[in-house]
């Protein structure tokens, strides 16, 4: 069977995108951000997932004002990359993975949610920009992705509690399909930025490391967000993070938290990552192989180790 092996979240700053597309990574800006996701990086290089399921959300690249999903679920074969201006930006086609993508819509649309399905869409910087960042720039992306689009653009987007509970019956929806894929789920978008208006430049730290916190201990207090909180605390784009809790929805009750990224600002935006890994057995790729003879294999990091790791980490 299908399972979730972990959950990762990250901001999605376009400028992030432009700065690796420019070759401007090297830059002290941009240093601190990229960093950051070394890291990350090097966790997604092991997870080595079968599938990530991305939650993310379109800057009306796909979809213009005329028309806006709440819920659109990517069930194509492939995603091009949409021209937000100045032309698509160069990273590979997202090659998606039709079969799983339609037993979700099964499942998930059959336990009430009522998703629009997309045999064709494009992607933008709201989904390429964390792929970057986890993975790098490949010159094919090493998995299939799966993609869910969120409406964050125009009042009302969905609540935090619906997103959770979306996030629930995804994992419903995943832990049923018969083939072994060990999938990674994506929260992304946030955290706490507003780019127009008289508060343009709010970044509110102290509410974004209480989410963070809550994320992985108490995700059930998030849901009980209103929109007016969290644009009053995180500004007019910070609505964004609902997205995270449908990844949190979808993973189970106790995770571990494995790893926190925060940095402010890039851009316009406070910069939050977390990855929470499930505590099933075998959540991680099984050792390559045994150790040769008479060669000590390496020791496995324990709990309160790692626990240590996470705290350098965020200081
Ligand atoms: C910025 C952040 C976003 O999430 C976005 O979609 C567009 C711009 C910014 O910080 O510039
Ligand atoms: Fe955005």
């Amino acid at each position: 069977m299908a399972r979730i092996i972990a959950g990762v979240s990250s901001s999605h700053v376009p400028a992030i995108g432009a700065a690796i597309d420019n070759h401007r990574t090297g830059e002290p800006y941009w240093q601190r951000v990229f960093e950051g996701f070394e890291r990350s990086k090097e966790w997604m290089r092991n997870a080595k997932p079968d599938v990530c399921f991305v939650v993310y959300n379109d800057h009306a690249s796909a979809f213009s004002v005329e028309m806006i999903p709440t819920f659109a679920l990517g069930t194509a074969a492939e995603f091009p990359i949409a021209d937000e201006g100045w032309g698509p930006r160069p990273v590979p086609v997202v090659k998606g993975h039709p079969r799983l993508a339609s037993h979700i819509a099964q499942s998930v649309i059959l336990d009430e949610f009522d998703l629009t399905l997309c045999n064709k869409m494009e992607v933008d910087h709201g989904l390429t920009v964390p792929l970057n960042l986890m993975f790098g720039s490949p010159k094919e992306w090493p998995c299939p992705i799966i993609p869910l689009a969120v409406n964050v653009v125009q009042f009302p987007p969905p609540t935090s509690n619906r997103c959770f509970n979306l996030g629930k019956a995804l994992k419903k929806a995943i832990e049923s399909y018969p083939e072994d894929l060990r999938v990674v789920v994506f929260g992304t978008g946030g955290m706490s930025h507003q780019i127009s208006g008289q508060r343009a430049g709010l970044i509110n730290s102290k509410f974004d490391h209480a989410f963070l916190d809550n994320l992985t201990k108490n995700p059930k207090k998030l849901t009980r967000l209103s929109h007016l909180e969290l644009m009053r605390e995180a500004g007019a784009e910070g609505v964004e993070m609902v997205m995270w809790l449908i990844m949190r929805g979808a993973l189970d009750e106790k995770v571990d938290e494995v790893y926190r990224f925060y940095t402010v600002p890039a851009s316009n935006t406070a910069v939050g990552h977390i990855i929470l890994e499930n505590r099933i057995k075998g959540a991680k790729k099984p050792a390559a192989k045994p150790a040769a003879k008479g060669k000590k294999p390496a020791p496995k990091m324990k709990r309160a180790a790692a626990r240590q790791k996470i705290q350098r980490i965020r200081s």
